[in-house]
């Protein structure tokens, strides 16, 4: 286990959806929401709709794309790498994004499309890009260690594990902000898509505690400081080239 002086981590159960609240998402799915089983909490005005967290949590996902793509690019530069950094980027995955996020999509939103006769083929390939997904973190999480990084094959392995991860993410995530979640946003009556933002706020504060979102921001940010990739004027490209006149 590395990360050893990080700050304690919640443990992986209280991480999970409970499979109850899951198979009650999508038993209701499939007969018209009932969200009897929804955690008992006053309805917040301010809670977003449930494709609007979705994306947002889409974000924290791009972000460590991007910290995989950075550490993919010091491994081929053969470049120093901290086996917390990797570690703590795929775990974020696993416990938010692998452990939270798509337990809302395969509870709540494949099941309802697919019941809908809508993008079927699609949410299949969705279906085996989650697991397949979670085969590479898995062997991230196992390899992320300073012995790992210490060896040249290991080193190898793990860059070619992040750079499929990323290839498989980017057009993933982009699908589904585009095509998926507009489509389940067509299918839902505007009644029914307040219920399950509130019911998928709930369920992330009983999972995760208050603010988890800004957490896990908070969370990817560290690494992306680590890696030097945090400060956003760095990718502001010189333009003068493009402005010069024609010569
Ligand atoms: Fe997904
Ligand atoms: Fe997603």
């Amino acid at each position: 286990m590395t990360g050893g002086q990080r700050p304690a981590r919640p443990g992986r159960r209280a991480l999970l959806i409970s499979a109850a609240g899951l198979a009650a998402g999508a038993g209701a799915a499939s007969a018209g929401w009932s969200l009897a089983t929804s955690p008992s909490v006053a309805p917040d005005p301010a809670v977003i709709p449930p494709d609007d967290d979705l994306m947002r949590e889409h974000g924290v996902l791009k972000r460590v794309l991007l910290c995989y793509r950075e550490m993919t690019a010091r491994i081929h530069a053969g470049g120093p790498l901290d086996a917390r950094d990797l570690h703590d980027a795929a775990l974020i995955i696993h416990d938010y994004i692998e452990g939270f996020h798509e337990g809302l999509e395969e509870g709540y939103v494949f099941p309802r499309l697919v019941h809908a006769g809508r993008l079927t083929s699609t949410v299949t390939t969705l279906l085996v890009q989650h697991a397949r997904g979670r085969v590479i973190t898995q062997y991230l999480l196992s390899q992320a260690t300073a012995q790992g990084l210490a060896s040249p094959p290991t080193r190898t392995r793990l860059a070619a594990a992040m750079q499929a991860f990323e290839r498989m993410y980017e057009p993933h995530e982009a699908r589904e902000d585009t095509v998926v979640f507009p489509a389940f946003r067509q299918i839902i009556p505007a009644a029914e898509l307040t219920d399950l933002g509130q019911h998928f706020a709930a369920l992330e504060h009983q999972q995760f505690g208050t603010n988890e979102f800004a957490a896990m921001v908070t969370r990817v940010a560290g690494i992306e400081q680590s890696l030097g990739i945090y400060d956003l004027t760095q990718f502001t490209p010189e333009v003068s080239q493009y402005t010069a006149p024609l010569g």
